[in-house]
């Protein structure tokens, strides 16, 4: 912002740092699970295909003969639609020799068939047809019919879970469901997902989802909206949600006038309070005791309205304090009482590259029919507005500096008490040590 930089954050003297109380120590974390080889064949080993991880939306695979591919690495999962209304997800491997059977997402699917010797399964996995079967002698359709994944949803999220023997969803999820339950997530459709590929391994991007301490270094636009400090961090076991105001100035600018907030939520975010909102404007009159935040989330609201939604029963700060989930091991959920936000990473082919996915979702108007999301795979130039450009910009610049032989730990404070919990839940998938204080153990 023009007049606006950065100071050292003044509250009257009681900042609070954005974890909570700061830690004794810096906890240090190996470079190398960020670089090696063979940590990422850890992870692949021992920890992808024993989580829960988001999958695709419920607006996939709402009609029988729906199916989704959803690739983690080299995992590769078939979810479908059966004819019963049941979501199943299998391992997309023919049991005959082993290829692949289905590649990407469509609809209309009647049977689950090998496109090289026509192997063919129903949707519940059962084997129904084997070509010149005679030429195998006995065949046992019980032994060779697919290999069952754990399929659930939360919300309009379908996750699947490769390990049939792991806890249920919604045990895995602790407590994030009755966290985030007064937003009613069952009523919000999938517009549309994008995938970019990100030169970096999959936990820089995941790390660049979980804390907001960057916010002052890279998002100046978004400062004079957001209250970056006095952020409440919670974690559970696996997983961790951060609470933040937005529609109020970073305490660490000086300028923190109601125009100020009102131009750093246009350029940031104006499209939530409808197209009117694209470039900066004079803030508007406030009625007497209304705030601006008041009348960004009215904006919201009106603009909400348009589309048939009706946003009445979500106040000021129901539509203007966000709730970002990190769920273990590689999704960010960021919830606003009007727009959802979906950020999974995946790890690429080499630890030196990983896939992002964005799901946008909207609050459905009632009555909407369904409607499959558009699902865009993105060139390296495309934005993704300025924020998420000003996000991914700095992530692929990160795995360079993570290869230089000097730099053995990351140095992490408490206010990135969600990148530390995630390192430390993955050390009990992998086996290795996060490494405390000044000295290595
Ligand atoms: S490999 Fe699938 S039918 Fe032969
Ligand atoms: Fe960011």
């Amino acid at each position: 912002m023009d007049g606006t930089r950065p100071v050292a954050a003044e509250q009257g003297g009681a900042v609070r740092a954005a974890a909570g109380p700061p830690v004794a120590v810096p906890v240090r974390v190996p470079a190398s699970r960020y670089t090696s080889a063979a940590f990422a064949a850890l992870e692949a080993e021992r920890m992808w295909p024993r989580v829960w991880q988001v999958a695709c939306t419920l607006d996939h695979v709402r009609q029988p003969g729906d199916f989704y591919e959803y690739r983690c690495g080299r995992l590769s999962v078939i979810i479908v639609r059966a004819d019963d209304g049941a979501l199943r997800a299998f391992q997309n491997v023919c049991m005959h020799r082993g290829n692949t059977i289905c590649e990407g997402s469509g609809s209309g699917l009647s049977e689950l068939r090998c496109p090289y010797h026509r192997w063919a399964w129903d949707l519940t996995g059962a084997l129904r047809e084997v070509p010149s079967r005679k030429g195998f002698g006995v065949l046992d359709n019980d032994e060779l019919a697919l290999v069952a994944v754990q399929v659930d949803a939360w919300g309009p999220l379908v996750f699947v879970n490769l390990d049939t023997s792991a806890a249920p969803l919604h045990q895995y999820l602790e407590g994030v469901p009755s966290d985030s339950a007064w937003a009613h997530l069952d009523e919000f459709q999938c517009s549309f997902t994008t995938l970019s590929q990100v030169a970096s391994n999959w936990k820089v991007v995941a790390d660049g989802f979980s804390e907001t301490y960057h916010v002052q270094g890279i998002h100046p636009e978004m400062l004079a909206s957001i209250d970056d400090v006095n952020t409440e961090q919670h974690v559970w076991d696996h997983h961790s949600v951060s609470h933040q105001r937005y529609g109020i100035a970073s305490p660490r600018l000086r300028d923190r006038s109601d125009q100020a907030v009102w131009d750093s939520f246009i350029v940031t975010q104006g499209e939530r309070m409808g197209p009117a909102f694209k470039s900066v404007c004079p803030v508007p009159a406030l009625a007497e005791g209304e705030t601006i935040r008041d009348v960004i989330a009215e904006r919201i609201r009106q603009h909400q309205a348009t589309r048939g939604v009706d946003l009445a029963g979500y106040d000021t700060d129901g539509l203007l304090r966000l709730s970002q989930y990190n769920l273990f091991p590689n999704t960010t959920v960021l919830v606003w009482g009007d727009m959802v936000n979906v950020l999974t990473s995946r790890p690429g082919p080499s630890p030196d590259e990983a896939e992002l996915t964005m799901f946008l979702l909207y609050r459905a108007p009632d009555g909407a029919p369904p409607a499959k999301p558009f699902d865009v795979a993105l060139p390296a130039e495309a934005s993704l507005g300025v924020v998420i450009d000003q996000d991914l910009g700095m992530l692929k610049r990160f795995q360079r500096g993570l290869h230089q032989p000097g730099f053995t730990h990351l140095t992490l404070s408490g206010e990135e008490i969600r990148i530390i919990n995630m390192q430390r839940v993955l050390e009990t998938y992998v086996g290795a040590g996060v490494e405390s204080g000044a000295e290595t153990r």
